[in-house]
């Protein structure tokens, strides 16, 4: 399957100015790692064609065949309590699912608690958030034009094999992006998190569902998910506040 290749004037034409400053790589090992050794400023984004070591959550690998993903990883200094940092990966999961809903017209992309997108209950994209100097850097990866024989794990998905559609990704990235910043300046005022709450819970295919939470270290807790807090944890029935671990719903709303 052919992609566009990724093209640093075509993104940032597509931006029409504003605050990112996009870096356009070939091949690396990975876009966290190489954002974190160049001295990164607020704004700074590199997206590349291929990771040869893409890394997942919790010590996991993230793998994507050339030019097949969206692959990127930019860097911020939130303005509010690093408390609440935990949201910041919802606002990016949001903006994801609301560009792919847009570009494709197609309804049923929804953010999976805490760091995935899905369309169908199949993960179709990932994200990474690690803290870093006085910020955190932010990765994401999406199964945009990925062929089933493509994909590294049977249970993942692509954007092309659920939708059908090709997309460009230079126009992918700058639209995650227009839909990001304004959520970002919302959230960092700290004065209307309830609406972004809101925003989210709609989005949401975990909350409402029977949950399995696997916690680092192997303990496992069930419930149903009820709600998020401001700081972007996960709320279950038996009162139990999760900040981290994988989800698995056992139940599926659709
Ligand atoms: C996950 O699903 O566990 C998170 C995947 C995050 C992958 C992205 S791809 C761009 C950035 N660089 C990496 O090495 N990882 C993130």
């Amino acid at each position: 399957m052919k992609s566009e290749l990724l093209s640093e004037s075509e993104i940032t034409s597509a931006l029409k100015g504003g605050y990112w400053r996009v870096s356009v790589i070939d091949e690396t090992e990975s876009t966290q790692n190489l954002l974190r050794t160049s001295n990164p400023k607020p704004g700074d984004l590199i997206t590349t064609e291929y990771q040869s070591q893409g890394r997942g959550r919790l010590g996991r690998t993230f793998a994507a065949q050339k030019s097949t993903a969206l692959l990127f990883s930019f860097y911020l200094e939130p303005k509010c309590a690093k408390n609440d940092w935990g949201f910041l990966p919802l606002l990016v999961g949001m903006s994801v699912a609301t560009s792919l809903t847009k570009i494709t017209s197609d309804a049923k992309f929804k953010c999976k608690w805490p760091n995935d997108i899905l369309f169908n209950e199949k993960k179709i994209a990932g994200l990474l958030v690690e803290t870093f100097d006085n910020g955190v850097i932010v990765g994401v990866g999406i199964n945009v034009n990925t062929t089933q024989e493509q994909l590294p794990v049977a249970h993942a998905s692509s954007i092309f094999l659920e939708t059908g559609k090709l997309l460009n990704r230079n126009v992918l990235l700058a639209e995650i992006l227009a839909d990001l910043t304004p959520l970002i300046a919302q959230w960092e005022t700290g004065s209307n998190i309830s609406d972004l709450i809101a925003a989210y819970s709609h989005l949401s295919a975990t909350l409402g569902q029977n949950v399995l939470v696997e916690l680092p270290g192997g303990k496992e807790l069930g419930g149903i998910a009820t709600s998020i807090d401001s700081s972007g944890a996960l709320l279950l029935d038996s009162g139990e506040l999760v900040t981290v671990g994988d989800v698995v719903h056992l139940t599926s709303k659709l």
